[in-house]
């Protein structure tokens, strides 16, 4: 690919995990909803080990108060280990050895929750002037669709900010940042000429929503830190990318796959039944158990 190639390898992965998570409460008062488990392993760990899978092993997590936890997730535990090897828990010792070795995993804290543009703000002395991926964790998308793999190809080709999209109910547009867009060749490609944070429906251009994935350039941290608080009184990402896209369009990728929103308590649950209706280990008898569940439910 010659040196544009090389200019475009992301290794680098941001995931902002500093909010208080207050959707959750009372379950994020001592604990990060970053490590409420989905099925039996935190929620951070789905978007860790999808980046890892498309090769991103520099991984920095955006972290605040309270959030000690997930540094420990990804941490060697030499009393748990031990424990672990004299019981002859070979599974279970590799399991928590291998989460300490995915990548290696930096920490930086936002010291003031002042808004998702601010939280990847955060990032910019890590990051440097190399591109890099952001993962928010209230979306968990199918691994088999290689998605992110996707996005970093079309980072490759394009050079230019990469988000993903999907189609929401109308209803649904006033809680994510919406695209205007125009196609482009390409399978699911679009050129982004606008954006704007959680519009009303009267307001929204399409319903062309953004997930939680980002492939994005340095240039991104000097936009941010010119950007005035937006909607809801907070530095949005999606204004930034706005005011970036004004100069040359970036690019959407939709996605068509299985997603999973844990924004809410009921996409938590959702989440929870379909991750765990996929585990080869325990799927067939979790739905057998639920159709039963259901039957009596229907029945009584
Ligand atoms: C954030 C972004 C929004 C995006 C959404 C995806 O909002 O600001 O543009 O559509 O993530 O999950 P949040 O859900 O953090 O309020």
């Amino acid at each position: 690919m010659g040196d544009a190639g090389t200019g475009r390898r992301v290794v680098k992965a941001v995931f902002p995990a500093a909010g208080y998570g207050t959707r959750f409460l009372p379950a994020t008062k001592a604990q990060p909803k970053e490590t409420l488990p989905i099925v039996d392993r935190p929620a951070i760990q789905y978007m860790v080990e999808e980046a890892v899978r498309a090769g991103l092993d520099d991984l920095l997590v955006i972290t605040g108060r309270n959030k000690q936890p997930i540094e420990d997730h990804f941490d060697r535990n030499p009393e748990l280990e031990d424990v672990l090897r004299e019981k002859g828990k070979h599974e279970e010792l590799e399991e928590v050895v291998r989460l300490a070795e995915l990548g290696v995993v930096h920490y930086v804290r936002q010291a003031e929750q002042l808004g998702l543009g601010h939280a990847v703000l955060q990032a910019r002395q890590h990051v440097g002037e190399q591109p890099f991926a952001v993962l928010l964790g209230d979306d968990i998308i199918d691994p088999h669709e290689k998605f992110l793999e996707r996005m970093l190809d079309v980072f490759e080709e394009t050079g230019r900010p990469v988000v993903a999209v999907m189609p929401v109910p109308d209803e649904q547009v006033a809680s994510y940042g919406i695209v205007t867009t125009h196609p482009r060749d390409g399978d699911g490609l679009h050129d982004v000429s606008d954006l704007v944070e959680k519009p009303s429906p009267s307001e929204a251009p399409s319903n062309l929503a953004i997930i939680g994935r980002y492939i994005l350039t340095h240039e991104v941290f000097e936009v941010l830190a010119d950007t005035p608080p937006g909607r809801g009184g907070e530095i949005q990402l999606t204004d930034a990318l706005r005011t970036m896209a004004r100069d040359e369009p970036i690019v959407a990728v939709e996605y068509t796959g299985a997603r999973h929103d844990m924004g809410d308590t009921l996409g938590f649950l959702k989440a929870n039944v379909a991750l765990a209706a996929d585990r080869p280990d325990i799927g067939e008898r979790f739905l057998g158990w639920l159709e039963g569940f259901l039957e009596e439910r229907r029945t009584s």
